[in-house]
């Protein structure tokens, strides 16, 4: 499908579906983040991250509410609202939920990040971590389980204060528990659909083992009061029926017509590769042109070629072997002394998660040892920018020759799409085979695995002297996929299956 019938299916769809039924987003983060101007005003800018990047594309064609966790005292501030995202866009109804403090810290920073976040990503370090003691049976209790409550409760709420029957799309990790207390607390003939989407890997039962049965067992249970599950690949989700397999007694399974049977109840389980917004992508950038940051990262690069990463400071980026890839290849190709910049732009992440802190001052020494060993006056050759600037981000990918994506795992990972969308010199694609972009865009990138730091090397170096016709070749390639299954297919397809299963 095209990203023009994309549009036009969606549009069909959403003008019938929605004319009957309206849309409750759940998602522990918001589209949003308040701050106060010079004024004194509220005023709002986008959050960042892959779950935000998808949905705000989403805000575009559909009214919708959307439930969030308060981030800031501004968001607390405004409460409840509605907020418009983009020119001619439809007007989003934001609900910010503000659990107390001790809750919020169990629920996002103990339970949520680094816990599920590490187990689902492959990132435990087993004979040393997690820990499971006192203090995270208390987050689990006190944190996880009460923070889901508040969100199943408004939801709740929102059920009943709409006039048509909802379909209500939780999102990630965060939210495991929340559609079982929705299904508790709804009429017995409400028609509501709950859809579920992990926006991030589910490995196999045998990660999940790791869990005590306690936790596991809520996460399981509470997935399966949902109508439809999502997830980002094919794996993914053979991966979550293994676990209810493996984990949830009572439960039946079919893999090939992907259901699982619970309580009385069938969760369909899906496959819907999360993409971007491609034509609000391609504006944002056309606004850039004249940009300052063009022109400040135009000022480093001069006439170098760019090898890009944007990333959220974040372990399971690998940012870390990034760096050593880009000094090995620096070893072994000297000819590329002085002719080639990594420009890192990275998004301060869960700044208050230890495991985040240990791992940002990590990154740091890896890029200075990089430009101690080869810089000199006139040559930086890594250059890290940290900050929270989409726009600066937009105009770094419009500009590389080569973007890096080395992640250890990743649901699906956007730079990947948003880059070859915004792109304007051919560039290359380097990407790691464990993420969820690989299985759509490893026709077009050059694929490595995300540890062997010497192949990502080769395929940087192979990448930087690509000649042209190939660059173009695979830049096409990326843009066509991408553009064919962009954000408002994931919508559809998502749709789809509501009105095929007769939710
Ligand atoms: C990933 C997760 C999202 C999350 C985002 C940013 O994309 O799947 O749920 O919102 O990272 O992380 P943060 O903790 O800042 O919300």
């Amino acid at each position: 499908m095209t990203q023009e019938n994309n549009s036009h299916h969606l549009m069909g769809l959403e003008e019938k579906l929605f004319a009957q039924r309206s849309l409750i987003i759940a998602a522990n983060r918001g589209p949003v983040k308040f701050d106060i101007n010079e004024n004194g005003e509220l005023q709002y800018q986008r959050n960042t991250g892959g779950l935000v990047t998808a949905l705000l594309g989403l805000l575009q064609y559909v009214d919708a509410t959307w439930i969030s966790c308060a981030n800031t005292e501004s968001d607390r501030l405004f409460g409840r609202g509605d907020v418009v995202l983009g020119d001619g866009a439809r007007e989003t109804h934001m609900v910010f939920l503000s659990p107390d403090p001790q809750a919020y810290e169990g629920y996002y920073g103990v339970i949520s990040n680094p816990l599920l976040w590490f187990l689902q990503h492959s990132m435990w370090d087993l004979p040393r971590n997690p820990v499971i003691d006192h203090a995270t049976w208390e987050a689990w209790e006190g944190g996880y389980k009460r923070v889901n409550q508040l969100f199943a409760d408004e939801i709740i709420r929102q059920i009943h204060a709409s006039p048509k029957t909802p379909v209500v799309m939780l999102q990630d990790y965060h939210l495991y528990l929340a559609a079982r207390s929705v299904r508790d607390q709804m009429e017995p003939l409400d028609k509501t659909a709950i859809m579920h989407f992990t926006h991030i890997p589910w490995p196999g039962p045998e990660y999940w083992r790791f869990l005590p049965p306690t936790m596991r067992q809520a996460i399981l249970d509470g997935l399966c009061a949902a109508d439809i599950l999502g997830f980002q690949t094919q794996t993914d989700s053979l991966n979550f029926i293994r676990t209810c397999e493996s984990f949830l007694p009572q439960s039946h399974q079919n893999f090939k017509r992907g259901w699982v049977w619970y309580r009385n109840h069938t969760t369909h389980v899906r496959d819907f590769p999360i993409s971007v917004d491609v034509n609000m992508l391609e504006e944002a950038a056309k606004t850039l042109q004249e940009d300052e940051f063009g022109a400040e990262i135009d000022n480093v690069v001069k006439d170098m070629q760019l090898v890009v990463r944007v990333d959220r400071m974040e372990p399971s980026k690998n940012i870390i072997r990034g760096f050593q890839a880009f000094e090995e290849m620096l070893g072994l190709y000297p000819d590329m002394h002085g002719k080639v910049v990594l420009l890192a732009l990275l998004v301060p992440s869960r700044s208050d998660v230890s495991e985040y802190q240990d791992y940002q001052d990590n990154l740091m020494a890896a890029a200075g040892r990089v430009n101690t060993r080869f810089g000199s006056r006139r040559w930086e050759p890594v250059r890290v920018l940290i900050g929270d600037d989409y726009a600066r981000g937009l105009a770094a990918l419009q500009r590389y020759d080569v973007l890096l994506v080395n992640s250890l795992a990743d649901g699906m990972n956007l730079v990947a799409k948003e880059g070859p969308i915004v792109n304007q010199k051919n560039g290359v694609l380097v990407l790691s085979e464990s993420t969820g972009a690989s299985q759509q865009l490893g026709v077009g990138a050059i694929v490595i695995s995300p540890i062997d730091v010497y192949a990502t090397a080769q395929a940087l170096h192979q990448a930087l002297t690509m000649p042209l016709a190939e660059r173009k070749e695979r830049a096409t390639r990326l843009r066509w996929t991408i553009e064919r299954e962009d954000i408002m297919y994931w919508l559809y397809q998502q749709l789809q299956t509501v009105v095929d299963l007769n939710l």
